[in-house]
């Protein structure tokens, strides 16, 4: 059926029936129960789910829009930021805001500092320093709200070169921004030295702590040895931390603070003159679901310092053991050395092409995510992926022994699609293909591509192809178009 033939049934379908269509739907999704998936979701089995549901289930309806309407919203709301806060060593003076993931909070970093720089600095065209590796939310942001992003390249360790920041600083940077973690590998960006140049500048320094937020505070009370990133470094003046990553909350929840309630200001968004009433909202969305407020205060509330510690020990254990193994596999490389639960592997040796190892494990049942520039495979370990540690080792060991006896790999199915699409030089075309793979499929007959529909060379159809590869089977057919 095409898209535009889908009205609203006539007859409401019964409500058994509404649910077991649900769980038909989601047959194919990755099946994260089984621990196969590496990234997305943070699961801590159903018993957590369940918990989750029935708090997020009392508050379902409840609106934060209006913090002096649901009161309850506005009390959880605070006890989550507090909690977090003095979690992140901000002392009395920070002040936050929920948000409804780690993208609405970079997002709104992005514009309070704009906002900021206008107001303090008259700065009329915005920039921000951002490192190679920040998230690409921050390039959300920049394209929305018009701010200019200036990337700054990574050192050797691969964190950001503070040198090479310090170069592009210019009377119209807003913003520097550091990650704690970066996302495609896991490193910590050196923020104490960030920090003492922005400090010097006078220019306000974020840490996207999305992912480690709720991750490296336990490290540490757990006595690994870590750089400082948060509050305690003079110079950080916001940070970003995602309560549906490692508190295990429900979607959509995270969370903006700022060192104190000055900067926060420049967030808030008040207009007086709207027919519907004097409008206030203090970050990006509208409606703000209470119900995901409701799952992240119960979900850190019931884990307590305790549950965090335990998880964050199942996760480190984890994460060392496959980092040391996986260093141990001939062929292959950790990037980097990243100390946290996070980190990517690629390629050490000419003959194993790393997305041909990818391909080999997802043959062997594994959701794999594969990086690019450089080409590289990337893990998030969350407590129960203890249990799946040792069988994805020697998954990954039987992958690498398997693409070495068959180079040929290399140049079919996924192998030669993501190596495609990750080093087409005409990074413009990329984005072409990308833009015409969405406009179909989200216009009027929103068809999703056939998964047989185009493969290399006689290689058999793609199961379930991703982004990536359905962007290179886009541009195997403009390309094939180009040609005639
Ligand atoms: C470092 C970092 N920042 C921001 C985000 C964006 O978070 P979200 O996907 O919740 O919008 C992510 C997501 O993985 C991240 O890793």
């Amino acid at each position: 059926m095409a898209a535009n033939d889908i009205t609203i049934p006539k007859k409401g379908i019964a409500k058994t029936k509404v649910l077991s269509k649900l769980k038909e739907f989601a047959k194919d999704d990755p099946d994260y129960k089984k621990l196969k998936t590496w990234s997305l979701v943070y699961f801590l089995g159903d018993d957590h789910s369940d918990f989750l549901m029935k708090a997020y289930g009392q508050y379902l309806s409840a609106n934060g829009l209006n913090p002096m309407a649901f009161k309850s919203l506005k009390r959880l709301e605070t006890e989550v930021v507090r909690m977090t806060a003095n979690l992140l060593n901000g002392g009395p003076d920070a002040a936050g805001v929920m948000t409804s993931g780690g993208t609405e909070s970079c997002l709104l970093a992005v514009k309070t500092y704009r906002d900021m720089g206008r107001a303090e600095k008259r700065i009329r065209r915005p920039e921000m320093v951002v490192p190679e590796t920040a998230h690409v939310a921050w390039e959300k942001g920049a394209e929305y709200f018009g701010v200019k992003a200036v990337h700054a390249p990574l050192r050797k360790d691969m964190g950001v070169d503070v040198e090479a920041v310090r170069k592009l600083l210019t009377r119209n940077t807003v913003m520097v921004l550091g990650s704690a973690p970066e996302y495609p590998h896991g490193i910590i960006d050196p923020i104490p030295e960030l920090a003492a140049i922005a400090y010097s500048r006078k220019i306000p320094l974020h840490v996207d702590a999305c992912l480690g937020g709720f991750l490296l505070p336990f490290m540490e009370k757990l006595g690994y040895e870590l750089p400082l990133w948060d509050f305690r470094v003079p110079g950080v003046t916001s940070i970003s931390a995602d309560v549906h990553k490692y508190a295990f909350s429900a979607k959509g929840a995270s969370l903006i603070l700022y060192r104190n309630l000055e900067i926060l200001k420049h967030q808030f968004f008040i207009y007086e003159n709207w027919p519907g009433g004097v409008f206030a909202s203090p970050a990006l969305l509208g409606t703000r679901p209470g119900g995901a407020y409701a799952a992240a205060w119960a979900s850190i509330m019931a884990l307590g310092e305790e549950g965090f510690l335990a998880n964050t020990r199942e996760i480190m254990k984890a994460a060392e053991k496959l980092k040391e193994d996986i260093r141990a596999i001939p062929g292959l490389a950790v990037m980097g050395d990243p100390k946290t639960a996070i980190f990517s592997y690629s390629s050490a040796a000419k003959e194993v092409n790393i997305f041909a190892v990818a391909d080999q494990m997802e043959k062997r049942g594994w959701h794999i995510d594969r990086l690019q520039r450089p080409d590289a495979l990337h893990i998030m370990v969350t407590p129960l992926h203890l249990k799946v540690t040792t069988q994805y080792l020697m998954d990954l060991k039987l992958s690498v022994d398997h693409v070495r006896r068959h180079p040929e790999l290399a140049t079919r199915g996924g192998a030669a699609m993501y190596g495609m699409i990750s080093h087409i030089p005409l990074r413009g075309m990329v984005k072409k293909t990308v833009l015409k793979m969405f406009t179909d499929m989200y216009g009027p007959d929103a068809k999703m591509i056939d998964p047989g529909e185009t493969t290399l060379e006689g290689e058999g159809p793609v199961e379930q192809p991703d982004l990536a590869t359905r962007a290179a089977m886009w541009y195997l057919k403009l390309r094939e178009r180009f040609k005639k």
